[in-house]
């Protein structure tokens, strides 16, 4: 079946003396639970081949925050997919709500970089969700489906399998407000259908996350939905006990 992926989003934070302790603190943690879900650092883009070289043999894989699609050229401060191969990544968070809200990141740039990294045989893990304002006023499933029809343009059916979508809402990425489990379950539903209206056998395989101030404490509930298929975790994969917890309960 699918197997659940908990992806550590370190954000902006951790210099490469940090991000070392932390591997070092993680892995013996982890030892036991081989065999059930798979877990995954996305540092920045300065730790990954530390984190990378680490982590190397443990089945932890190293995954940046984000890439450019062209393969090189005049793009000052970008980095390639090529790049983070050569830096050890195994994948990539792409669209995440900072990077649109913040740097200006849109749809159509997404429908060049999914196509890209997988590629080049990186795992995407395209983040989406809908804020507070479009959750009450009811247009999440709106939201999701102009986001997904975009991002996902230029990936063929099948290859959708090989795509993590997490759903990420805005209102409960570092806010403490989780969204309730059966939220959580019902927008991820949501997205399997869409998956599944264009390719069913992609949508029982491709692997669903969910992100917004999962916690040890709240994460067994999450991850037991039927539909969820893994987190994405910020706060709290800052601290390598708090990870590995989320990662056990999984
Ligand atoms: P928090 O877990 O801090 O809410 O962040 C979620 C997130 O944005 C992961 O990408």
């Amino acid at each position: 079946m699918r197997r659940p992926l908990i992806a550590a989003n370190w954000k902006m934070n951790k210099t490469t003396a940090e991000a070392r302790a932390f591997c070092e603190a993680l892995l013996p943690r982890l030892d036991g639970a081989a065999g059930g879900a798979e877990a995954a650092i996305c540092p920045p883009y300065l730790a990954l081949p530390l984190v990378a070289g680490l982590c190397e043999g443990s089945g932890v894989g190293a995954c940046a925050q984000n890439m450019h699609y062209e393969e090189s050229g005049a793009y000052t401060g970008e980095v390639s997919a090529a790049m983070l191969l050569d830096a050890g990544a195994s994948g990539v968070v792409l669209g995440h709500s900072e990077r649109r809200q913040y740097f200006g990141e849109t749809d159509e740039a997404l429908s060049r970089k999914l196509p890209v990294a997988l590629a080049a045989g990186l795992v995407p893990i395209l983040c989406v969700g809908e804020s507070e304002g479009e959750r009450e006023r009811g247009e999440t499933d709106q939201v999701l489906r102009r986001q997904l029809d975009a991002a996902l343009a230029r990936v063929d059916g099948a290859a959708l399998a090989d795509v993590v979508i997490a759903y990420e809402p805005i209102w409960a990425i570092g806010t403490g407000r989780t969204a309730t489990a059966e939220q959580a379950n019902d927008a991820c539903g949501f997205i399997r259908a869409l998956v599944a209206a264009r390719d069913g056998g992609a949508a029982e395989r491709i692997r669903i996350q969910y992100g917004g101030s999962v916690k040890p404490g709240n994460a067994a509930e999450l991850l037991g939905q039927s539909d969820i298929d893994g987190a994405l975790v910020g706060g709290a994969s800052l601290d390598p006990d708090d990870f590995a917890a989320i990662v056990a309960a999984a």
